[in-house]
């Protein structure tokens, strides 16, 4: 517990941490008397207001009740198949496996892959990566973690771990500094060392996809994930989403060798032993899928409109942000790691619900809040939310602009702004 003393004290006492929605009018929340815009939401899309897709559901809960309870091994409706043909062609990857979640995937097929072999692991990576390496470790893997995003260091150690297999681990679009890691060059070194890349891309998929001259912004088109945003092929590649976030729906998906499905079928415990999704997730993912081909690139185009209009903010106000590649994660990391309760608390006041971005859950040093932008946020709210981050600046300190890329523990302190 003393390693999480400053996120308990908060979860207990801070309204913006495991926080009670009383109602919710699209992206806006009320906690309480407080109605809030929200910018928590990982609903890229804003399909979880979308009508079309709300009512997809009630013919597909007719059909098929509210939940099959077979794990997939016993049976999946043919949604399942469907799903995974229509996503193999959106993806342009051999197969497609469907599971209930990301975490589901991790903790499973990590361990599959890694056998007694090395997993090489971002160190940056995302948590739930990381636990599936722990369970790796448990059966016989050795994990070492290069520093983040360094080729020169993971090639180090692909040098010099040289039993088989082998698996580099990372995320795809970051999920606090909404940066993404270059696959060309993880994939050549995937490819020169026999190694397997293993990507997570919870927060790319549905917001990036291939690069095209018809595109309407640089997020490219079809929000078909990384791996496409950046051209590569997925010649040892293991791809990893969800459409939990910008799908509005509970569910994840491999995108993977049509032979390494078929073991996964027989040897990922949640294939086997897990309860499925929810119907009504199957259905929403069904017609969500539907409504990308026709309006995706217009939604993917409005939330790289508002999410330049919060950083060009940013920039005017000479805030840091660790976000350089214009994705809709911005983390704001505070200058005075100590003002995390009471920033979250006037963000609050001021009508704005964000993530909090405490320790541990972040370095000391990056302690601050994490904005999200989807296409569901009006321009109402990013105007209010261009208003607040002005305000704040009188309040509470920020890391300058101008401060070197690699964060170093000098805090800039309060005031200084
Ligand atoms: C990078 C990343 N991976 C995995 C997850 C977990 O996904 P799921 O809810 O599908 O288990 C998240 C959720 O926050 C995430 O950001």
């Amino acid at each position: 517990m003393s390693t999480v003393a400053d996120l308990a004290q908060l979860t207990s006492t801070h309204p913006m941490m495991d926080a009670v929605i009383d109602e919710v009018d699209c992206r806006r929340i009320r906690v309480g008397d407080q109605w809030l815009a929200d910018f928590a939401s990982c609903n890229y899309l804003g399909l979880d207001w979308d009508r079309e897709v709300i009512e997809a559901v009630p013919a597909a809960l007719d059909r098929w009740g509210t939940h099959p309870s077979w794990s997939r091994l016993l049976g999946s409706p043919v949604m399942y198949e469907q799903l995974e043909r229509r996503l193999t062609t959106l993806l342009g990857s051999e197969d497609v496996l469907l599971l209930p979640t990301i975490t589901h995937i991790h903790m499973s097929v990590i361990p599959l892959l890694a056998g007694e072999g090395v997993i090489f692991m971002d160190q940056r990576a995302h948590k739930t990566i990381f636990d599936g390496c722990s369970i790796a470790r448990g059966h016989g893997a050795t994990l070492v973690r290069f520093r983040h995003n360094d080729m020169e260091h993971l090639e180090e150690l692909l040098r010099s771990h040289s039993i088989a297999p082998r698996v580099i681990v990372t995320d795809g679009v970051n999920s606090m500094t909404g940066n993404p890691p270059d696959i060309g060059a993880l994939g050549r070194l995937a490819r020169e060392y026999d190694a397997l890349l293993y990507v997570d891309d919870a927060h790319g998929f549905g917001v990036i996809g291939q690069r095209s001259r018809d595109e309407l912004c640089d997020y490219g088109m079809s929000g078909n994930g990384l791996i496409r945003h950046q051209g590569e092929s997925y010649d040892n590649v293991i791809f990893v989403a969800g459409m939990s976030k910008a799908y509005s729906s509970l569910l994840a998906f491999l995108a993977l060798p049509s032979r390494l499905k078929q073991v996964l079928k027989v040897a990922a415990p949640p294939y086997l032993f897990s309860g499925p999704s929810p119907v009504a997730s199957l259905a929403t993912a069904w017609v969500g899928l539907e409504v990308n081909e026709r309006r995706g690139d217009d939604y993917r185009f409005e939330i790289h409109q508002k999410t330049h209009r919060v950083l060009d903010r940013l920039n005017q106000l000479e805030i840091h942000t660790p976000n350089t590649s214009g994705l809709p994660i911005i983390e704001v990391p505070l200058g005075d790691d100590e003002d995390i309760d009471a920033a979250g608390r006037y963000l609050f006041q001021q009508g704005i619900y964000v993530t909090l971005a405490a320790y541990p859950l972040v370095p000391k040093n990056e302690v601050g809040f994490r904005i999200q932008i989807t296409a569901a946020n009006d321009d109402e709210q990013i105007d209010r939310l261009c208003e607040v981050l002005g305000d704040m600046t009188s309040k509470f300190s920020f890391q300058p602009r101008t401060r070197p890329s690699q964060v170093g523990e000098s805090q800039v302190r309060r005031g200084v702004q």
